[in-house]
C-alpha cells in the first residue's frame, strides 16, 4: 500500500522502518558508505528551506502484528522548489522490480504535475539500478559528476599541515565551527556570488545574498547537519577571497559532506583552494572525533581543483550524474489517459 506520509507525524516504528530500507539499499548499491543513524532522521526528512516543500510518500507491507503497520518497503520524496521538483526514491532490496519504484514516481509526478511544476530532477549514482530505472522511465542525463572520498587514516597530518600554511602573504586563515559569525555573513555571501566555482551537486543550490545563506544555515542546523567553515581573508582589504564548507550531518558522522569551495577571482593562484582545505581537515580531526571520512563532487572539467583534492588524498569514488524529465511527459507515459 502506498501512501503520503509525513514524517512530522510519522511514528518512531515508521521512521526506524524507514531506515532500515536506505540501511538495505545502502548495503545493496553503495556498500562502502557509511550506514545511516536515527539522530535526527524526523528533522532531516521534515525540515524545508523557506519557500521550498518536501511531500512524501512511503510504500508499507503487510502488517505482521497487531498493531503494526508494516514495514515500510520503499519511499519517495519530491523537494519543490524554484520551477523543478527534485526527486528522491528508494525500493527495499527484496521489494525490487516488481514495480513498485515507477508506481512512487508516478504518485510523486502527478502531485509534480498538478502544483503546476515543469520538469524533476534527480541525482542518480553511476553503477546502481537506478540509472537503468530512470533511463526506463525515460529521464535524460544532464550532468556528470565524480564523488570523491578521502580516508582520514591515510592522510599525512604533518605533510597537511605544510599545506594548510603553505598559502601566499598577506592571507588570513580562520575556522568557524557552526558557520560564518553575522558580522560576516555579508563578505561571504559576496564572495559565493561572485564566483560559482561550485564543489557540490547542482541539485543543491549555494545561497548568494545574505538572507538566504542565514535561512541555509539555519536550515542545516535544523536537519542536524553541523556546518564547519575556513576563511581565507584578504589582509589588505578584509574581503573574503576564499572559503570552503564541510557538513558533518548527525546521520552519518563518520562521513562528512565537502560543500561549497570558492576561490574568489583575483585572489587565484596563491594557494588558497589547497590551504584552507588542508586547514579544514586538521581542524575537523579534533572538532568531530568520529570522523573517519570526507566526500565532495567535482564537475569532471574541473582540473584544478580535482588536481587539489588528490594532493590532499582523494579518491574518485563513483559518477553522480543529474537526470531530469518534463513532468507532462513523465506523467503521460506512466498513466497514459485511457
Ligand atoms: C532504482 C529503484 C528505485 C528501482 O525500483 P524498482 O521497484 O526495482 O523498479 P521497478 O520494478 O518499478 O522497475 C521499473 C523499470 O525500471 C527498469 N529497471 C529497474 N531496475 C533495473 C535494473 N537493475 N537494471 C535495468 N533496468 C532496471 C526496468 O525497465 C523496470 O521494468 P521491468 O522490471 O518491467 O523490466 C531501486 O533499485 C532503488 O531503490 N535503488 C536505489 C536508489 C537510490 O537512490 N540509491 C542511492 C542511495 S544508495
Amino acid at each position: 500500500m502506498v501512501r503520503e506520509w509525513d514524517p512530522r507525524t510519522a511514528s518512531s516504528a515508521e521512521i526506524a522502518s524507514l531506515l532500515a530500507t536506505l540501511n538495505a539499499v545502502l548495503a545493496a548499491d553503495l556498500p562502502q558508505d557509511p550506514p545511516w543513524r536515527e539522530a535526527s532522521l524526523r528533522e532531516y526528512l521534515a525540515e524545508v528551506m523557506p519557500g521550498e516543500r518536501r511531500i512524501s510518500w512511503i510504500a508499507q507491507g503487510e502488517p505482521t502484528a497487531p498493531g503494526d503497520t508494516g514495514a515500510v518497503l520503499g519511499q519517495v520524496h519530491v523537494l519543490l522548489l524554484g520551477d523543478i521538483g527534485v526527486l528522491e526514491v528508494l525500493v527495499h532490496p527484496s521489494a525490487r522490480r516488481t514495480g513498485l519504484g515507477r508506481d512512487l514516481v508516478l504518485r510523486a509526478a502527478r502531485r509534480v504535475y498538478q502544483e503546476g511544476f515543469r520538469s524533476i530532477g534527480v541525482e542518480v549514482v553511476g553503477d546502481t539500478p537506478a540509472i537503468g530505472f530512470y533511463e526506463s522511465l525515460g529521464f535524460n542525463r544532464e550532468y556528470v559528476e565524480t564523488r570523491s572520498v578521502l580516508d582520514l587514516t591515510t592522510v599525512d597530518w604533518a605533510e597537511l599541515a605544510g599545506m594548510a600554511t603553505g598559502i601566499s602573504a598577506g592571507y588570513q586563515l580562520e575556522f568557524f565551527p557552526g558557520g560564518p559569525p553575522d558580522d560576516l555573513i555579508e563578505a561571504y555571501a559576496r564572495a559565493k556570488a561572485e564566483v560559482r566555482d561550485v564543489d557540490d551537486g547542482e541539485l543543491r543550490p549555494s545561497s548568494y545574498d545574505p538572507e538566504r545563506l542565514r535561512d541555509s544555515l539555519d536550515t542545516l542546523h535544523r536537519r542536524g547537519m553541523k556546518p564547519y567553515i575556513v576563511l581565507a581573508r584578504h589582509e589588505q582589504s578584509g574581503e573574503v577571497a576564499g572559503l570552503t564548507e564541510v557538513v558533518v550531518p548527525a546521520q552519518h558522522p563518520t562521513r562528512a559532506d565537502q560543500y561549497d569551495t570558492i576561490v574568489a577571482q583575483d585572489h587565484r593562484g596563491y594557494g588558497i583552494d589547497r590551504a584552507i582545505k588542508a586547514r579544514m581537515l586538521l581542524e575537523l580531526r579534533s572538532a568531530e572525533p568520529e570522523l573517519i571520512e570526507v566526500q565532495t563532487w567535482n564537475a569532471q572539467a574541473n582540473e584544478a581543483m580535482l588536481k587539489v583534492n588528490a594532493e590532499l588524498g582523494y579518491r574518485p569514488d563513483r559518477d553522480w550524474c543529474e537526470y531530469s524529465v518534463d513532468v507532462a511527459e513523465l506523467v503521460h507515459r506512466l498513466d497514459p489517459p485511457r
